[in-house]
């Protein structure tokens, strides 16, 4: 199976879920310049635990990094210190998977919920794009070669199915997510346009479904593991080019509409 070669590589929220499978799954690819900063809001917290068990065993490769997606210091300093261990080779891989989902419908959800959804899922990727675009923009050019990658340069927004305006009505009276769906429609739009304004910088921009995952999240009724999921993922990525710029797709590599 083809796999992501990306020397540099940030993943948000990768203490648990799909973020910590990518880490696990990325550190099984023999890539021996391979640096994982896996971002993390709470490493001194229990829930970091797994991850910080498996930094002890590859210090070489992970970093934990503080970084908190409601906090705009926190992702600020957070790509300060990643610059700063990223030197000229700049940094190929941006997946931006921390996200939250609070069930209800449009009446029934609390603003709260509302605040948290567009803080989480929409503020804290675009703030986290726009800190990092530097370090991404350094490996685009680094590479020295035309075309789009993920191990060149790229942004990967974790998207989900119950953001698509077409989808969502044979979703919405299964999983009413309200909070979550306006939310992740706005992260799809969060990419269209860092593809259309980073196309010159040759930085592939993309939103990925992941399929309904049996994480927290996803809950222990979905048909998919977390194995499988990142697995199917990370094989799309590997094999994706600019014909994809701009695109939702989901694990399978099949286009969704929006
Ligand atoms: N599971 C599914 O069926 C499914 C389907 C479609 C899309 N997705 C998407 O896939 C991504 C990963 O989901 P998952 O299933 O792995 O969910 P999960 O098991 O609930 O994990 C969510 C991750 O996001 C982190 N996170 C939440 N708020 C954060 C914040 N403010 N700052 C930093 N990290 C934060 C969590 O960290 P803490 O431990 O600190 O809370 C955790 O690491 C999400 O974007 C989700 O929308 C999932």
């Amino acid at each position: 199976m083809a796999a992501v070669k990306a020397c540099n590589v940030l993943i948000t929220g990768a203490n648990r879920g799909l973020g910590l499978e990518m880490v696990k799954q990325l550190l099984e690819v023999n890539c021996p310049k391979r640096n994982i900063f896996a971002g993390c809001r709470d490493p001194i917290g229990p829930k970091c635990a797994e991850l910080k068990e498996l930094a002890k065993k590859h210090p070489s490769i992970i970093t934990i990094v503080h970084l908190d997606v409601n906090d705009p210091c926190s992702i600020k300093e957070s790509a300060k210190t990643v610059g700063s261990l990223l030197g000229e080779s700049g940094l190929n891989l941006l997946v931006n998977n921390a996200g939250v989902l609070s069930p209800g419908t449009m009446l029934s959800t609390p603003d709260e919920d509302m605040h948290k959804a567009f803080n989480t899922n929409i503020m804290g990727p675009l703030i986290v794009i726009k800190e990092y675009l530097p370090y991404l923009r350094t490996a685009a050019k680094a590479c020295g070669e035309s075309g789009m990658s993920c191990d060149k340069a790229a942004i990967v927004n974790i998207s989900a199915v119950l953001g698509s305006m077409t989808s969502l009505p044979s979703w919405y009276s299964q999983f009413p997510a309200f909070s979550y769906n306006v939310s992740k429609a706005g992260l799809n739009m969060i990419t269209v346009c860092a593809a259309l304004e980073f196309k010159t910088d040759e930085i592939l921009c993309v939103a990925i479904h992941p399929g309904w995952v049996s994480t927290d999240m996803g809950g222990e009724k979905a048909p998919m593991d977390s194995r499988e999921s990142v697995e199917r993922v990370l094989h799309v990525l590997s094999s994706l080019t600019e014909t994809q710029h701009g695109g939702f797709l989901d694990y399978t590599g099949k286009t969704l509409p929006w």
